[in-house]
């Protein structure tokens, strides 16, 4: 069912995912609170390494997972099988939604960013939610990123890594309109927040674990651009020797911005 996707379906792909989870749920949770809310909608679930957090965090919630990829739910039912009582799994294209129950809740996460008609999925959503839900969504603002020194190699790669996500229908500035997307799908009480990253020299383990995950992150991509003719194997590689050179300035600056949005149904 899934069409053409940025990072593709791969086990490693897989794996990135749960580490992705893992590495940025202090910043992801910080905010969201589904406090009282019991019956939540997950859209673009993957893995499940955002559900796996959400069971945790909110013990009283029973979760129903949309992706439209067999193989990321298949991998999720593994991932998420120490809950199989709270969890339900459905295959479908999250614009045409097709459920059998009203939800309190609606999570979205790294996921509008690959969605071509993104108030649709909004509005495909909306019409299984009740009066007053809580929705939470993260997402990318890639036009946020700076990084010093401004090495050529990874820039070109990272605007060849942006186009193809462009021409596969998403969007990676995505999470600036966030605020957008729930007025025309007919939300209310919107909040915008920010959470990202600005890491130095003064913090130098966690520059390095940021580059390290970074690279991971714009190396998924690397089979999508190669087969688009974007990139050769030989830029992915001077990417990379960028990203690690970047460690040795005295005056590196890495700086990223992700946007959350709060709204109620
Ligand atoms: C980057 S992954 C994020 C997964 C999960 N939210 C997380 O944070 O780990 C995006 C997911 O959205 C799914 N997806 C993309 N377009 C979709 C669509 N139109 N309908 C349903 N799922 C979609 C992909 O299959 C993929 O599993």
């Amino acid at each position: 069912m899934e069409e053409a996707y940025l990072h593709g379906f791969i086990p490693e792909e897989q794996q990135r995912l749960l580490d992705q989870g893992n590495y940025l749920a202090p910043k992801i949770y910080s905010r969201i609170d589904f406090s009282g809310c019991t019956n939540l909608l997950e859209i673009g679930s993957g893995v499940g390494a955002q559900t796996r957090e959400l069971l945790r965090l909110w013990p009283e919630l029973r979760i129903t997972c949309v992706d439209y990829s067999e193989a990321q739910l298949a991998q999720a039912k593994k991932n998420l099988a120490f809950a199989e009582d709270r969890v339900s799994f459905y295959c479908q294209d999250a614009r045409d939604l097709k459920l059998e129950e009203q939800f309190d809740s609606l999570f979205i996460c790294w996921a509008l960013e690959h969605m071509p008609e993104p108030v649709r999925v909004l509005e495909s959503a909306k019409k299984y939610l009740t009066k007053g839900a809580k929705i939470w969504a993260t997402e990318v603002f890639n036009s946020s990123f700076y990084l010093y020194p401004d090495l050529p190699n990874q820039r070109k790669y990272y605007e060849a890594y942006n186009q193809l996500q462009i021409s596969l229908g998403g969007d990676p500035d995505v999470g600036a309109q966030l605020g957008n997307l729930f007025k025309k799908a007919g939300f209310g009480s919107i909040e915008i927040h920010h959470g990202g990253f600005h890491l130095d020299q003064s913090k130098p383990d966690e520059l390095q674990k940021m580059l390290h995950f970074w690279t991971i992150l714009l190396k998924s991509g690397a089979p999508g651009l190669l087969e688009a003719g974007l990139i050769t194997a030989k830029e992915i590689e001077e990417m990379e020797s960028d990203l690690i050179s970047v460690l040795k300035d005295e005056n590196a600056v890495f700086f990223y911005q992700f946007v959350q949005a709060f709204a109620t149904n």
